[in-house]
């Protein structure tokens, strides 16, 4: 076969006038990459050897077809009536030319894989190419799964416009949320909502064809979903109803879905699509920058003003950091647009200083009046366009409105990084006062958390006389295609959830992107034209400390929900699945372990499902929750804790105290908040669910008296999250209906506030669930005798860890420090060299509790004092001493 490129990185020097021009970048060392530099030692490609690849002549870099193809279409084929603007624009995308290949290999095979470089246009696509080929007819619905929930919304609704048919036939369906309908014929869904839908029919015989997008992240669902997938098209060839399964790849490196003779016997088929694209320019930086969010910002600064036009997209970690990125640009280069209304009423109200509602709205705008004061110093001739500042309310998120990562970081050490922002507004106005473009800059966030009808506008043209800029989180890297991009910021970031096998603690680290996905980020800058990539770091470390290719991710993640599925579908040697690459065997054990604990595993050698497990696996969350859910069912509790579990399923429901540095106040403002939650520590309700609980019951109430946005910012709660909690308990509620013989809950989101009896009851239930979470305060008679006091103020200890933990400062309990708790979660931050261990989402807990709901975790000892039963004839009872202890911790629990 032809040697096949599979990323699209490879730049070639084209010594055009804008990278002569371009005096102030070269201060980094501009490296030249050519293709076989840039390429790794061990080519990819090199080592698929078997699989059949079919590909057709690669269009050349640089040449656009005079000629668009024309489509030809057998008369069988569906009818759909597209735009002609549409039509056009499909008609450019590689894939097209690819569609009889592709529809003749799938209608041979079962399975087959597809790989095609970013952009391409397979998820768009191949859907399309199967609806027009009748594979939704006779009421077979086309299945398409995608990691990312922002890929399953955007891409059923983009698909449906270029269809012309409504939502109602290409439709999405995601954890909780989603518009398919019983006409639903192209469905677009997570890979989680498909394993599910696997559990109930194992067959899957509503599906004629099955679409795994993006297989090349390696999500662990899409992984479990290859190995099932493996076996269920061999039922369904048998049944003589055949199941096609589609593959779906942004590179060529395939060989565990291919070599791995546990799968598919036979290797399935390659087609590579092969996609134009145009030379990028790889420019390493001389170092490596330490602060990437202010180089990153740097970086875009001198592009925007010394580079001819052309897009940019910036590669950042987290919501936090690009919300700060998005920030500092739009101050820097205002785009006015338009004035209207709206924004004269903000001007006014705030020059009056009202009582504007939303102090961080308010802050912003004054933010980047201050900025617009300095930039009146430095450029005089910018202040004669400037009447007004465009401020589009809605670009402004919420505070709080985290991604799963940012939610997890330590507040603090955000501060620290963010705290300079003055000696670097300073630097940035300094290099505005050369000369260059004062062009408006069209900033535009994206994020997975961002809300999608924001996200859809990173595929809209900019507005006349800016320049598009994008700043985003590893989201454009594959899953998403942002038009017309020229020049590529890219950090070498990205944020990674570690998870430690044995304590269960997750960190968040920012690490080094694989050299695959900066590869893939550099591509991005080649679609259109010749581009030039930013790197943020130098070349000797990209070499030595950039992996090659990140890890699956079922080799990473604790699988305890995974297992547990897998054991309801009645697949009990875990062990021997057929896993495209099998987690490790001590991650399988400590997940039985965890599920064994729970009493959701039996205690044989090869465990089954116990009844408790499969009422656990009902429920569609972590089984820690299921086990609540099961156990609230018996005292009459489910309403409430179907609430608890949704209220800790959503991010930061509390608004997240505001990044200080900017304006203090109102730093403690917001804590004062979010403690007045706590009540005045006598309360029952001992912590941060109970104290969601009390938080979600009061905002129903002012939901249903219509002041549901008085109430929230009132009281610092974030009113989507409220939203969100209110859709998940419907949800839950309506499952647990179905679930549940005989039950009939009421799917009403008010509620009454639980008793005092029933609020300590619901904390023991939590326990049930988290019963494997204990921390105890570590006392001062114990501090006191340690060398270094400092490090162990207010910390508390969890059993088989040396190191303290610390409550994070998000939670209500920070203040009281009760001696026993439970946490949701434990993450550990890490600070140049120093790490930190802080527990969130915490209970607190009576010890003589664990003895009932966490029996299998306690210790009983006989002790000395009294080894032998004792009779007492005054009570009549036996009496007998003995010791608890909890765990290995060896920590004595009173007894009765
Ligand atoms: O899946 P793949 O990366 O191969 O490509 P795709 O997501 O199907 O994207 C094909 C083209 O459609 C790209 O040029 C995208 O920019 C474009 N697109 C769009 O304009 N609007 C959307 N909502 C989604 C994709
Ligand atoms: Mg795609």
């Amino acid at each position: 076969p032809k040697k096949i490129r599979d990323y699209n990185v490879i730049g070639v020097n084209q010594s055009d006038s804008e990278s002569e021009s371009d005096e102030e970048l070269q201060e980094s060392e501009t490296k030249v990459v050519d293709q076989a530099e840039v390429k790794e030692p061990e080519d990819p490609v090199a080592e698929i050897k078997d699989p059949v690849e079919i590909s057709k002549d690669p269009v050349k870099a640089n040449e656009v077809p005079k000629q668009l193809p024309v489509e030809k279409k057998p008369a069988t084929y569906i009818h759909v009536e597209r735009d002609q603007e549409i039509q056009i624009a499909r008609l450019k995308l590689p894939i097209i030319a690819e569609e009889q290949v592709i529809m003749e290999t799938i209608s041979e095979n079962t399975v087959i894989i597809l790989a095609g470089s970013t952009g391409s246009g397979k998820t768009t696509q191949v859907p399309q190419f199967l609806y027009e080929a009748g594979y939704a007819e006779n009421g077979k619905i086309i299945g398409v799964t995608e990691p990312r929930r922002v890929a399953a919304i955007s891409m059923s609704k983009r698909v449906g416009r270029e269809m012309n048919l409504s939502t109602d036939i290409v439709s999405y369906l995601i954890r909780f949320e989603g518009n398919c309908t019983p006409e639903t014929k192209i469905k677009f869904m997570t890979d989680g909502v498909l394993l599910k839908e696997v559990e109930s029919d194992f067959l899957l015989l509503k599906y004629s064809v099955i679409i795994l997008d993006e297989a090349h992240e390696r999500s662990a669902y899409t992984d479990i979903l290859i190995g099932l997938l493996s076996r269920i098209i061999q039922l369904r060839n048998k049944k003589g109803n055949p199941l096609k399964l589609i593959i779906m790849s942004a590179t060529l490196r395939v060989e565990d879905f291919t070599k791995n003779l546990k799968l598919f016997k036979e290797p399935p088929p390659v087609i590579n699509v092969e996609s134009r694209q145009f030379p990028v320019t790889v420019h390493f930086n001389k170092v490596t920058a330490e602060d990437y969010a202010r180089e990153a910002l740097i970086k875009t600064i001198k592009i925007h003003t010394k580079l001819p036009e052309g897009g940019i997209l910036v590669f950042l970690t987290g919501q936090q950091e690009v919300k700060y990125l998005v920030n500092k640009l739009r101050k820097l280069f205002p785009f006015y647009g338009n004035k209207n209304a709206k924004k004269e009423e903000i001007k006014t109200e705030s020059e009056q200083q009202l009582n504007y509602s939303d102090d961080e709205e308010l802050d912003q705008i004054l933010n980047i009046r201050k900025a617009i004061k300095h930039q009146k110093k430095n450029k005089k001739n910018l202040i004669s366009q400037m009447t007004l500042p465009k401020v589009n309310l809605d670009d402004f998120q919420m505070p709080g409105d985290d991604t799963e990562a940012d939610f997890n970081e330590d507040q603090d050490m955000l501060d620290e990084n963010f705290e300079e922002q003055d000696e670097i507004d300073e630097k940035l106005n300094e290099m505005m006062t050369g000369t260059g473009n004062s062009q408006p800059l069209w900033v535009l966030p994206l994020y997975s958390l961002l809300p999608s009808h924001k996200q859809a506008r990173v595929f809209e043209p900019p507005p006349e006389g800016t320049r598009l800029c994008v700043v985003s989180t590893n989201v454009a890297e594959t899953s998403l295609t942002i038009p017309d991009v020229k020049y590529v910021v890219d950090s070498g970031r990205q944020k990674t959830k570690f998870y430690d096998k044995v304590t269960g603690v997750n960190a968040f680290v920012v690490t080094f992107t694989s050299k695959a996905a900066a590869d893939q980020r550099a591509g991005r800058a080649g679609r259109v034209a010749p581009g030039h990539c930013y790197r943020l770091y130098s070349s000797a470390v990209y070499s030595n400390q950039f992996v090659q290719f990140s890890p699956p991710e079922i080799q990473e993640k604790p699988i305890d929900g995974l297992v547990l599925q897998m054991k309801a579908m009645g697949i009990e040697k875990v062990i021997n699945f057929p896993f495209p690459s099998p987690p490790d065997r001590v991650q399988l054990e400590v997940a039985e372990k965890r599920l064994k604990i729970l009493g959701a595993l039996d205690n044989q050698e090869v465990s089954k499902i116990t009844k408790l497990g499969s009422s656990i696996a009902s429920f569609p969350v972590n089984p820690r929750y299921g086990k609540m859910l099961a156990l609230s069912h018996q005292q009459n509790l489910l309403e409430y804790t179907i609430c608890i579990v949704a209220a800790l399923s959503v991010q930061e429901v509390l608004q997240e105290v505001p990044l200080s540095g900017e304006n203090g106040e109102k730093d403690t403002k917001w804590r004062t908040k979010r403690r007045g939650w706590a009540g005045n520590g006598n309360s029952l309700y001992l912590g941060d669910p109970m104290i969601l609980l009390k938080a979600i019951g009061a905002a129903e109430y002012a939901h249903s008296q219509n002041k549901l946005q008085n109430f929230c910012d009132e009281n610092g709660l974030r009113m989507k999250g409220v939203q969100e909690i209110r859709k998940l308990r419907v949800q839950l509620t309506n499952e647990v209906n179905l679930n549940v013989p005989n039950l009939s809950l009421a799917v009403n989101p008010k509620m009454e506030p639980p008793t005092d009896q029933q609020a300590k009851l619901l904390r023991q239930i939590l326990m049930s669930g988290l019963g494997d979470q204990v921390a105890r305060k570590i006392p001062d008679d114990e501090i006191k005798l340690k060398e270094d006091k400092h490090k162990f103020k207010h910390a508390y200890q969890i059993p088989d860890v040396e190191e303290p933990v610390f409550m994070h400062s998000c939670s209500i309990l920070k203040k009281k420090q009760p001696e026993w708790v439970i946490y949701q979660e434990i993450f550990e931050t890490r600070n140049g060299d120093s790490t930190k261990m802080f527990i969130r989402g915490i209970t607190a807990i009576e010890p003589e509790w664990l003895l009932k709901f966490a029996p299998a975790l306690c210790n009983f000892t006989k002790t000395l004092e009294e080894p032998e039963p004792r009779y007492d004839s005054d009570d009549d009872k036996i009496y007998c001493h003995v010791k608890a202890t909890f765990g290995r911790s060896g920590w004595e629990l009173p007894i009765a």
